[in-house]
């Protein structure tokens, strides 16, 4: 059974359209199945649930609960790839407070090395003054200068409070099997090490200990993400659109596409979605912007953004796309009450629960967007469970790679990120530029 389900009905595309586009699909089903096509060194994330083996997970899981064992506060240093998919399961699929309060004996989580902000690091010193602190480090090149920055900050915290031997037991890297300053730093000192596949790239690496250290320190069940990964791969490996909703998404955003609309808005309606929303964009971000290329995503979170960015989407330019991204049911349910005086006028709800409420916001949000214009589609999570949200990322990863390829780029590098760092580097004298 699929945890996900899609309406396309208010896309103003028909059937025949994307049924036109079946030739050309199954052109980049075939590249990203037998590897032809660009980028192929890195398609390796297409079989990770199936591949994934027990002992593997058995091992993350390992590490996992000995860092729950020794530590109060556990830092994830890592940037773009290396970090979101983190944290997008980690808000999916956590009490949205969790580091305020009770967790069950594991340790509070936080991130660093995705900014340089003097600040950001300035407070999590004082965050973690007097308490026991470790660390997993994630880079798959190794050589990331935000992570690396944040990840000597942070070690030499722990150093002084630990000394060398001490720190080094609190260390965890996650990089590339041979090569990088990550790795030879990981040899040198005696970290404990977990291995980014040489074909999997950053963004597309969620499903690696990249994504599931830090998960399985949440307490997440990794088991389970990857069951539903793996009914991912093989509900979004069939080359048809009749019968793979991922590709099915792919045509259609395709199409809005050569019809102008160069941008996507992922709307959601749930906290719990912020940095699923901020995985997907930098998925689809650095996988499809290329060779001038490229929809552009963007996102927004309902009903907060109807009072803001609400006005531009029903009545801005109309080059935009929406996909509203639902969760069928919360975890839990609160229901409104009844105010005698009802001053506030709100009795017209009481005994509704705040999904009956939200629910009734999202109609009339597709409602209101429809009639202003913008085509939208909605994709819809069975709950906030690992199994729907391993089958979440595989969805995406697989519509992404498919957009891409359809859009004649190579959805697996990102040449462009590379401008940046070349003036950074020459304005802050690194030797070699
Ligand atoms: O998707 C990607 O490849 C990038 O976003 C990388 O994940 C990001 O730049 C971090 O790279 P690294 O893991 O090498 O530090």
């Amino acid at each position: 059974m699929s945890c996900l389900s899609l309406d396309f009905s208010n896309l103003f595309i028909d059937e025949n359209s994307l049924d036109a586009l079946q030739p050309s699909i199954e052109t980049c089903h075939d590249m990203l199945e037998r590897g032809n096509g660009p980028g192929s060194d890195f398609l390796g994330w297409r079989n990770l649930p199936a591949a994934i083996t027990e002992s593997h997970l058995i091992e993350i899981e390992g590490v996992a609960q000995s860092l729950c064992d020794q530590c109060e506060i556990f830092i994830v240093i890592g940037i773009g790839g290396s970090y979101l998919g983190a944290q997008a399961g980690l808000n999916f699929l956590n009490a949205t407070f969790r580091n305020q309060f009770g967790k069950g004996g594991r340790p509070e989580i936080y991130f660093a090395g995705h900014n340089i902000s003097s600040d950001y690091h300035a407070d999590l010193f004082d965050l973690i003054a007097g308490r026991d602190v470790c660390l997993n480090v994630i880079s798959k090149s190794g050589t990331t200068t935000e992570s690396a920055i944040a990840f000597r900050l942070l070690k030499e915290q722990i150093e002084k409070k630990y000394g060398l031997e001490g720190a080094k037991d609190r260390i965890v890297v996650t990089t590339d099997a041979s090569k990088g300053a990550l790795n030879q730093l990981a040899k040198e000192q005696g970290y404990r090490k977990f291995v980014i596949p040489d074909d999997v790239g950053g963004r597309y690496s969620v499903l690696t200990p990249v994504g599931l250290l830090p998960m399985a320190v949440a307490g997440v069940d990794i088991g389970k993400l990857i069951e539903g990964a793996s009914r991912g791969q093989e509900l979004y490996s069939h080359p048809s659109t009749k019968k793979n909703d991922a590709y099915r998404y792919a045509g259609v955003r395709h199409l809005l596409y050569s019809k102008e609309k160069t941008t996507e808005i992922l709307a959601t309606f749930q906290p719990a979605f912020h940095y699923f929303a901020e995985w997907w964009k930098q998925l689809a971000g650095e996988s499809e912007g290329k060779d001038l290329k490229g929809i552009f995503p963007a996102s927004v979170e309902f009903t907060s953004d109807l009072h803001s960015m609400g006005q531009w989407i029903q009545e801005g330019k109309r080059n935009i796309f929406e996909t509203f991204l639902l969760i069928e049911k919360s975890n839990r349910q609160l229901k409104i009450p009844t105010f005698q005086n009802d001053a506030d006028g709100l009795n017209y709800l009481a005994g509704k629960t705040l999904d009956y409420v939200n629910n009734k916001a999202y109609q009339g949000t597709a409602l209101a967007h429809t009639e202003g214009d913008v085509p939208n589609l909605s994709i819809t999570v069975k709950d906030r469970s690992p199994e729907s949200l391993g089958q979440m990322f595989y969805f995406f990863e697989r519509a992404v790679a498919m957009t891409g390829y359809l859009n004649g780029v190579n959805p697996f590098d990102q040449p462009g990120v590379e401008f940046y760092k070349k003036n950074m580097f020459k304005l802050l004298n690194k030797p070699g530029f």
